[in-house]
């Protein structure tokens, strides 16, 4: 048979996210069906990538260890993903009506009831990765741990909170690096070094520390080529909003490049994502993947 291709491997890895998703959020209570119907809106919605779970999984995979392991930590930055997501596009940030090819949370659920779904899917998935059995229980600790520092003020929040100074003011292409680094690259880290830990390895193993340079490579490519389709893609085939940075005046890569020239940055620091993790046997799945984000539509 021939080897799967990294598009196939990618579905798959969705759909064995997605039922887990499925299987944690099925509670129901008649009481709070509004943010529970919200939430499950967000999360489960068809057009969404499962990059950062796939990230865990294929890690996971690479050292050895179970997706049994690492579903928990998969589905629990998922959660805060999507939380982020819900929350980047309400009225007061973004304020954006598409995303991952439905209205925005807030459009289909109002807005009170979106932000409360952000909270009730950030508050959970914390409650998902401690809950994982297939892991020591100090591993756990060490993920729920570094996930809270990589989802906080020191994390994804401070890199959104430069996101909207720089609305107001152009940032410095240093600063913009550093933006970048905590906005979107500090979730994708976490995803990697989720699922060396899933595996068994400790947050000072070298095993985590060629995951955290892979991983800063692909998730600053991952957010010049996010802001490079803003500003040339359109909303059927990215699933959300685009021109929206341009419309807010937002400080992004096309501030201080072309689009060709903000894609070959990206072609740049995917080769030094590559490179992190070369030599490792199985790593062509990450080889593969680091490409394919570079080089994605959406
Ligand atoms: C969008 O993330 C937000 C960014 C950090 C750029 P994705 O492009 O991974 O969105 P989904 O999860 O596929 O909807
Ligand atoms: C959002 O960045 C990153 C988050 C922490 C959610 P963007 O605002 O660029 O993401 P999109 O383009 O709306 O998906
Ligand atoms: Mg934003
Ligand atoms: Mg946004
Ligand atoms: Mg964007």
């Amino acid at each position: 048979m021939a080897a799967m291709t990294i598009k196939e491997r990618l579905l798959e890895n969705a759909a064995l996210v997605e039922r887990t998703l499925e299987t944690l959020t099925a509670r129901e209570d008649a009481d709070f069906s509004a943010v529970l119907e919200a939430e499950r809106y967000s999360l489960l919605a068809p057009r969404a990538k499962r990059i950062r779970p796939t990230l865990v999984l294929e890690f996971c995979r690479l050292l050895g260890g179970s997706d049994e392991a690492a579903l928990p930590f998969a589905a629990a930055v998922e959660m805060v993903h999507t939380y982020s997501l819900i929350h980047d596009d309400l009225p007061c940030m973004d304020d954006d009506d598409y995303r991952r090819g439905r209205p925005t949370c807030h459009k289909a659920h109002g807005e009170a009831t979106a932000l409360l779904a952000g909270d009730g899917l950030l508050t959970r998935a914390f409650g998902v990765a401690a809950a994982n059995k297939a892991v020591s229980a100090s591993l756990v600790c060490e993920a729920v741990k570094a996930l809270s520092e990589a989802a906080g003020s020191f994390g994804m929040i401070g890199g959104q909170v430069m996101d909207l100074a720089g609305e107001k003011v152009r940032l410095s292409e240093e600063t913009l690096l550093k933006l970048h680094r905590n906005k979107t690259g500090a979730l994708i880290s976490v995803s990697a070094l989720l699922g060396c830990l899933a595996a068994g390895y400790g947050m000072d193993s070298d095993e985590a520390a060629v995951a955290k340079r892979y991983a800063a490579g692909i998730g600053l490519a991952f957010q010049i080529v996010d802001d490079v389709l803003d500003a040339t893609s359109d909303p059927e085939t990215t699933g959300k909003t685009t021109g929206s940075d341009a419309e807010r005046g937002k400080t992004t890569f096309l501030t201080y490049y072309t689009p060709e020239e903000a894609l070959a940055f990206a072609e740049r620091v995917t080769a030094e994502a590559k490179e992190a993790v070369a030599s490792l046997p199985g790593a062509q799945i990450l080889l593969d993947l680091a490409d394919y984000l570079t080089r994605r539509k959406y």
